[in-house]
């Protein structure tokens, strides 16, 4: 899978693991930055990486700033995003079940990096269930 990963520089750590668990797994990784722990503002990185996802370039896109808040809700500003930020496996599975998340977001700074990475496997790993939920998703994308 094409995936697209972005992050400012609380989240650069935490990018550079769940780049290389994503190539260990033999996806392909587009890195939109930041390339450093120098202080940017990750509302340009969470845009980036929604342009990416909603023009269909990518079919999925994993953002991370210091709690995974802030770049969650700019990826979300664009139009075709479903970003969802996630603290546990539970969460990465029903994002994906229930809400259809193209995109998932995580706390570099509150989200230790083995659980990280068990939160990248099982969103990647889980399918949308769709029926009632496809309807629901349809009214959030339709908004
Ligand atoms: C940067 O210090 C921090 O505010 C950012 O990474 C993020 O946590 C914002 O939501």
């Amino acid at each position: 899978m094409k995936i697209a990963v972005a992050c400012d520089h609380g989240g650069y750590d935490l990018k550079e693991m769940v780049i290389g668990f994503l190539e260990s797994m033999e996806h392909t990784v587009e890195d939109l930055g930041t390339y450093s722990r120098e202080s940017v503002d990750y509302p340009e990185y969470g845009h980036k990486c929604g342009e990416a996802v909603a023009s269909g370039r990518v079919r999925a896109g994993i953002v991370i700033c210091g709690s995974g808040i802030g770049i969650s809700i700019a990826a979300n500003k664009v139009k075709g995003v479903r970003c969802a930020l996630c603290t546990s496996v539970k969460m990465a599975e029903l994002s994906r079940q229930h809400n259809d998340a193209n995109m998932l977001a995580l706390g570099g700074r509150l989200t230790e990096p083995v659980l990280a990475l068990q939160i990248v496997d099982a969103w990647l790993n889980t399918e949308f269930e769709g029926g009632r939920h496809q309807r629901r998703v349809d009214i959030l994308d339709s908004y």
